[in-house]
Protein backbone atom coordinates (compact mmCIF):
# COMPACT_ATOMS: atom_id res chain seq x y z
CA UNK A 1 0.00 0.00 0.00
CA UNK A 2 1.02 3.29 -0.61
CA UNK A 3 1.17 6.37 1.78
CA UNK A 4 -1.71 8.10 0.23
CA UNK A 5 -3.71 4.22 0.28
CA UNK A 6 -2.50 4.58 3.96
CA UNK A 7 -3.81 7.57 4.56
CA UNK A 8 -7.35 6.74 3.30
CA UNK A 9 -7.45 3.79 5.37
CA UNK A 10 -6.26 5.27 8.44
CA UNK A 11 -9.21 8.23 7.92
CA UNK A 12 -11.72 5.29 7.44
CA UNK A 13 -10.60 3.60 10.66
CA UNK A 14 -11.06 6.74 12.53
CA UNK A 15 -11.38 7.68 15.67
CA UNK A 16 -8.07 6.55 16.65
CA UNK A 17 -6.57 6.79 20.25
CA UNK A 18 -3.27 5.96 19.82
CA UNK A 19 -0.51 7.62 17.67
CA UNK A 20 1.27 5.11 16.15
CA UNK A 21 4.63 5.12 13.49
CA UNK A 22 3.83 3.46 10.14
CA UNK A 23 6.92 4.71 8.45
CA UNK A 24 8.88 7.45 8.64
CA UNK A 25 6.05 9.78 6.72
CA UNK A 26 2.72 8.06 8.09
CA UNK A 27 1.77 7.95 11.72
CA UNK A 28 -1.96 7.20 12.15
CA UNK A 29 -2.21 10.36 14.48
CA UNK A 30 -0.61 12.68 12.19
CA UNK A 31 -2.99 11.84 9.51
CA UNK A 32 -5.39 13.94 11.14
CA UNK A 33 -2.91 16.94 13.26
CA UNK A 34 0.83 17.47 12.11
CA UNK A 35 1.54 17.41 16.02
CA UNK A 36 -0.01 14.33 17.06
CA UNK A 37 -2.34 15.80 19.02
CA UNK A 38 -6.34 16.64 18.40
CA UNK A 39 -8.85 18.54 20.52
CA UNK A 40 -11.38 15.32 21.73
CA UNK A 41 -14.25 17.20 19.87
CA UNK A 42 -12.43 16.43 16.55
CA UNK A 43 -11.98 13.36 17.08
CA UNK A 44 -15.60 11.88 18.15
CA UNK A 45 -15.06 12.74 21.70
CA UNK A 46 -11.62 10.11 22.07
CA UNK A 47 -8.00 11.92 23.06
CA UNK A 48 -5.47 11.23 20.94
CA UNK A 49 -2.38 10.41 22.52
CA UNK A 50 1.26 9.82 21.65
CA UNK A 51 2.27 7.02 24.20
CA UNK A 52 6.55 7.10 22.83
CA UNK A 53 7.90 9.15 25.57
CA UNK A 54 6.06 7.99 28.74
CA UNK A 55 6.07 4.71 27.76
CA UNK A 56 9.87 4.48 27.42
CA UNK A 57 10.77 6.35 30.82
CA UNK A 58 8.51 3.45 32.20
CA UNK A 59 10.11 0.58 30.52
CA UNK A 60 13.91 1.93 31.12
CA UNK A 61 12.85 2.57 34.53
CA UNK A 62 11.79 -1.15 35.00
CA UNK A 63 14.25 -2.78 33.20
CA UNK A 64 17.43 -0.42 32.95
CA UNK A 65 19.90 -3.18 31.90
CA UNK A 66 18.35 -4.33 28.27
CA UNK A 67 14.57 -2.71 28.13
CA UNK A 68 12.10 -5.66 27.27
CA UNK A 69 14.64 -8.09 25.13
CA UNK A 70 13.42 -11.48 25.27
CA UNK A 71 10.15 -10.50 28.15
CA UNK A 72 6.74 -11.24 27.64
CA UNK A 73 4.32 -8.33 28.04
CA UNK A 74 0.26 -8.27 28.08
CA UNK A 75 -2.01 -5.60 27.11
CA UNK A 76 -5.32 -5.68 28.82
CA UNK A 77 -7.91 -3.33 26.96
CA UNK A 78 -4.91 -2.90 24.31
CA UNK A 79 -6.83 -0.52 21.90
CA UNK A 80 -4.83 0.61 19.00
CA UNK A 81 -1.74 -1.60 20.10
CA UNK A 82 0.57 1.20 20.50
CA UNK A 83 1.73 -0.13 23.65
CA UNK A 84 2.09 -3.67 22.08
CA UNK A 85 4.07 -2.08 19.61
CA UNK A 86 6.48 -0.14 21.46
CA UNK A 87 6.73 -3.15 23.82
CA UNK A 88 7.89 -5.35 20.83
CA UNK A 89 10.31 -2.41 19.57
CA UNK A 90 11.85 -2.74 23.14
CA UNK A 91 12.59 -6.12 22.64
CA UNK A 92 9.52 -8.01 23.93
CA UNK A 93 9.53 -11.71 22.03
CA UNK A 94 5.93 -12.48 22.87
CA UNK A 95 3.28 -9.95 23.06
CA UNK A 96 -0.59 -10.33 23.65
CA UNK A 97 -3.01 -7.74 23.29
CA UNK A 98 -6.86 -7.69 23.80
CA UNK A 99 -9.65 -5.41 23.27
CA UNK A 100 -13.32 -5.60 23.78
CA UNK A 101 -13.79 -3.85 20.81
CA UNK A 102 -13.40 -4.80 16.98
CA UNK A 103 -13.07 -1.13 16.31
CA UNK A 104 -10.02 -0.99 17.90
CA UNK A 105 -8.77 -4.59 17.63
CA UNK A 106 -9.02 -3.74 13.33
CA UNK A 107 -6.60 -0.33 13.84
CA UNK A 108 -4.46 -2.75 15.70
CA UNK A 109 -4.14 -5.61 12.95
CA UNK A 110 -4.22 -2.81 10.31
CA UNK A 111 -1.29 -1.12 12.01
CA UNK A 112 0.54 -4.37 12.80
CA UNK A 113 0.05 -5.14 8.75
CA UNK A 114 2.00 -2.14 7.31
CA UNK A 115 4.17 -1.08 10.61
CA UNK A 116 7.52 -0.75 9.01
CA UNK A 117 9.43 1.17 11.82
CA UNK A 118 10.20 -2.23 14.04
CA UNK A 119 9.45 -5.75 14.15
CA UNK A 120 5.51 -6.87 14.22
CA UNK A 121 6.15 -10.14 14.64
CA UNK A 122 5.02 -12.25 17.62
CA UNK A 123 2.23 -10.03 18.41
CA UNK A 124 -1.23 -11.35 18.83
CA UNK A 125 -4.16 -9.01 19.20
CA UNK A 126 -7.79 -10.40 19.73
CA UNK A 127 -10.83 -9.11 20.38
CA UNK A 128 -12.05 -9.72 24.03
CA UNK A 129 -13.71 -9.62 27.59
CA UNK A 130 -10.95 -8.94 29.78
CA UNK A 131 -13.54 -11.20 32.13
CA UNK A 132 -13.16 -14.04 29.18
CA UNK A 133 -9.34 -13.84 29.57
CA UNK A 134 -9.18 -16.80 32.24
CA UNK A 135 -10.45 -19.14 29.76
CA UNK A 136 -7.92 -18.89 27.45
CA UNK A 137 -5.15 -20.78 29.13
CA UNK A 138 -3.02 -17.63 28.80
CA UNK A 139 0.74 -18.06 29.70
CA UNK A 140 2.11 -16.29 32.54
CA UNK A 141 3.91 -12.48 31.35
CA UNK A 142 6.82 -10.42 32.85
CA UNK A 143 5.08 -7.29 32.15
CA UNK A 144 1.33 -6.44 32.10
CA UNK A 145 0.06 -3.22 31.65
CA UNK A 146 -3.56 -2.35 32.90
CA UNK A 147 -4.46 1.05 31.53
CA UNK A 148 -7.64 2.84 31.55
CA UNK A 149 -9.42 -0.21 32.25
CA UNK A 150 -10.45 -0.55 36.11
CA UNK A 151 -13.07 2.46 35.92
CA UNK A 152 -14.40 0.88 33.25
CA UNK A 153 -15.22 -2.92 34.68
CA UNK A 154 -18.45 -3.48 36.76
CA UNK A 155 -16.08 -5.46 39.32
CA UNK A 156 -12.68 -4.20 38.95
CA UNK A 157 -11.28 -5.91 41.70
CA UNK A 158 -11.97 -9.17 39.91
CA UNK A 159 -10.62 -7.12 36.83
CA UNK A 160 -7.19 -6.27 38.15
CA UNK A 161 -6.76 -9.88 40.11
CA UNK A 162 -7.11 -11.21 36.63
CA UNK A 163 -4.26 -9.23 35.13
CA UNK A 164 -2.50 -9.86 38.24
CA UNK A 165 -2.65 -13.65 38.35
CA UNK A 166 -1.40 -13.47 34.30
CA UNK A 167 1.42 -11.74 35.98
CA UNK A 168 4.86 -12.31 37.09
CA UNK A 169 7.28 -9.70 37.46
CA UNK A 170 5.70 -6.23 36.98
CA UNK A 171 2.71 -4.87 36.65
CA UNK A 172 1.65 -0.87 35.39
CA UNK A 173 -2.12 0.55 36.28
CA UNK A 174 -3.52 3.88 35.11
CA UNK A 175 -6.59 4.58 36.25
CA UNK A 176 -9.27 7.67 36.43
CA UNK A 177 -10.57 8.09 40.19
CA UNK A 178 -12.50 10.54 42.48
CA UNK A 179 -10.61 12.68 45.28
CA UNK A 180 -12.53 11.19 48.63
CA UNK A 181 -9.72 11.56 51.38
CA UNK A 182 -11.87 10.66 54.02
CA UNK A 183 -11.95 7.01 52.40
CA UNK A 184 -9.36 6.70 49.97
CA UNK A 185 -9.11 2.70 50.28
CA UNK A 186 -12.27 2.49 48.49
CA UNK A 187 -14.51 2.62 45.67
CA UNK A 188 -16.87 5.34 44.54
CA UNK A 189 -20.17 3.51 41.62
CA UNK A 190 -20.55 5.22 38.74
CA UNK A 191 -22.69 4.28 35.60
CA UNK A 192 -21.35 5.34 32.13
CA UNK A 193 -22.42 4.69 28.12
CA UNK A 194 -21.79 0.86 26.82
CA UNK A 195 -22.17 2.14 23.21
CA UNK A 196 -19.24 4.86 23.24
CA UNK A 197 -15.77 3.18 21.69
CA UNK A 198 -13.24 4.65 24.81
CA UNK A 199 -16.00 3.21 27.44
CA UNK A 200 -16.91 -0.30 29.27
CA UNK A 201 -19.87 -2.76 28.10
CA UNK A 202 -21.43 -3.18 31.33
CA UNK A 203 -22.76 0.38 32.49
CA UNK A 204 -21.79 -0.47 36.19
CA UNK A 205 -18.10 1.49 36.61
CA UNK A 206 -15.89 1.99 39.65
CA UNK A 207 -14.00 4.34 40.40
CA UNK A 208 -10.70 4.40 43.28
CA UNK A 209 -11.07 6.86 46.00
CA UNK A 210 -7.65 7.51 45.93
CA UNK A 211 -4.63 5.41 44.69
CA UNK A 212 -4.56 4.37 47.92
CA UNK A 213 -6.90 2.00 46.85
CA UNK A 214 -5.28 0.95 43.95
CA UNK A 215 -2.05 0.05 46.08
CA UNK A 216 -4.10 -1.84 49.24
CA UNK A 217 -5.28 -4.20 45.97
CA UNK A 218 -1.69 -4.77 44.32
CA UNK A 219 0.09 -5.31 47.53
CA UNK A 220 -3.13 -8.33 48.47
CA UNK A 221 -2.99 -9.46 44.93
CA UNK A 222 1.08 -10.17 45.85
CA UNK A 223 2.85 -6.74 44.82
CA UNK A 224 5.27 -6.21 47.65
CA UNK A 225 6.95 -2.86 45.80
CA UNK A 226 4.40 -0.16 44.78
CA UNK A 227 5.45 3.32 43.64
CA UNK A 228 3.00 6.51 42.29
CA UNK A 229 4.34 7.53 38.98
CA UNK A 230 1.50 10.25 38.95
CA UNK A 231 -1.28 11.68 40.40
CA UNK A 232 -3.11 14.67 38.44
CA UNK A 233 -5.85 16.52 40.27
CA UNK A 234 -8.54 17.45 37.64
CA UNK A 235 -11.78 19.64 38.34
CA UNK A 236 -14.67 18.30 39.92
CA UNK A 237 -12.95 16.53 42.25
CA UNK A 238 -11.53 13.79 39.44
CA UNK A 239 -7.83 12.37 40.01
CA UNK A 240 -6.07 10.31 37.56
CA UNK A 241 -3.06 8.48 38.95
CA UNK A 242 -0.78 5.73 37.15
CA UNK A 243 0.67 3.16 39.53
CA UNK A 244 3.35 0.40 39.23
CA UNK A 245 4.02 -2.26 40.94
CA UNK A 246 6.56 -5.16 41.51
CA UNK A 247 6.31 -9.31 42.79
CA UNK A 248 10.07 -8.17 44.69
CA UNK A 249 10.62 -6.07 47.22
CA UNK A 250 13.63 -3.80 45.77
CA UNK A 251 12.67 -4.74 42.53
CA UNK A 252 11.33 -1.18 41.56
CA UNK A 253 14.69 0.77 42.39
CA UNK A 254 15.10 2.49 38.99
CA UNK A 255 10.86 2.87 38.52
CA UNK A 256 10.10 6.56 37.83
CA UNK A 257 7.65 7.48 40.85
CA UNK A 258 7.71 7.37 44.90
CA UNK A 259 7.53 4.51 46.96
CA UNK A 260 4.42 4.16 48.20
CA UNK A 261 4.22 3.67 52.27
CA UNK A 262 2.10 0.70 53.41
CA UNK A 263 -1.62 1.52 53.82
CA UNK A 264 -3.03 0.42 57.02
CA UNK A 265 -6.58 -0.35 56.72
CA UNK A 266 -8.86 -0.20 59.63
CA UNK A 267 -11.97 -1.89 60.71
CA UNK A 268 -14.68 -0.44 63.10
CA UNK A 269 -15.84 -3.96 63.52
CA UNK A 270 -16.29 -4.71 67.07
CA UNK A 271 -13.87 -7.95 68.55
CA UNK A 272 -16.69 -10.18 70.10
C1 LIG B 1 -9.85 4.58 28.13
S1 LIG B 1 -9.52 3.37 26.90
C2 LIG B 1 -7.85 2.90 27.33
C3 LIG B 1 -7.09 2.36 26.16
C4 LIG B 1 -5.64 1.95 26.40
N1 LIG B 1 -5.54 0.88 27.37
C5 LIG B 1 -4.80 3.12 26.79
O1 LIG B 1 -4.41 3.23 27.97
O2 LIG B 1 -4.48 3.95 25.94
C6 LIG B 1 -10.51 2.02 27.47
C7 LIG B 1 -10.38 0.77 26.63
O3 LIG B 1 -10.89 -0.33 27.37
C8 LIG B 1 -11.58 -1.20 26.49
N2 LIG B 1 -12.45 -2.03 27.34
C9 LIG B 1 -13.49 -1.62 28.10
N3 LIG B 1 -14.01 -2.66 28.78
C10 LIG B 1 -13.28 -3.76 28.46
C11 LIG B 1 -13.33 -5.12 28.84
N4 LIG B 1 -14.26 -5.58 29.68
N5 LIG B 1 -12.41 -5.98 28.34
C12 LIG B 1 -11.46 -5.53 27.46
N6 LIG B 1 -11.38 -4.24 27.05
C13 LIG B 1 -12.27 -3.36 27.55
C14 LIG B 1 -12.28 -0.22 25.56
O4 LIG B 1 -12.75 -0.81 24.38
C15 LIG B 1 -11.17 0.82 25.34
O5 LIG B 1 -10.32 0.45 24.28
Amino acid sequence: MDNQALIEKIRELAPWHHDIELNDEVHTGKVFSPTGTLPKQDNDGVTLISPRVQFTNLVKGCYPDSMLEGKSFLDCACNGGAYCFLAREFGANQVVGFDVREHWIKQAKFAQEHRKTAPVDNIRFDVMDLYDTPKQNLPKFDFTYFSGIFYHLPDPITGLKIAADLTKDVIFVSTAGVNVPENPTGMSMSRESTTRVMSGVYEMSWFPNGPECIQALLNWLGFKEVKLVRLVENPNNRIRMSIVAAREEGRLEHAPGELMPEVKITTNRKKS
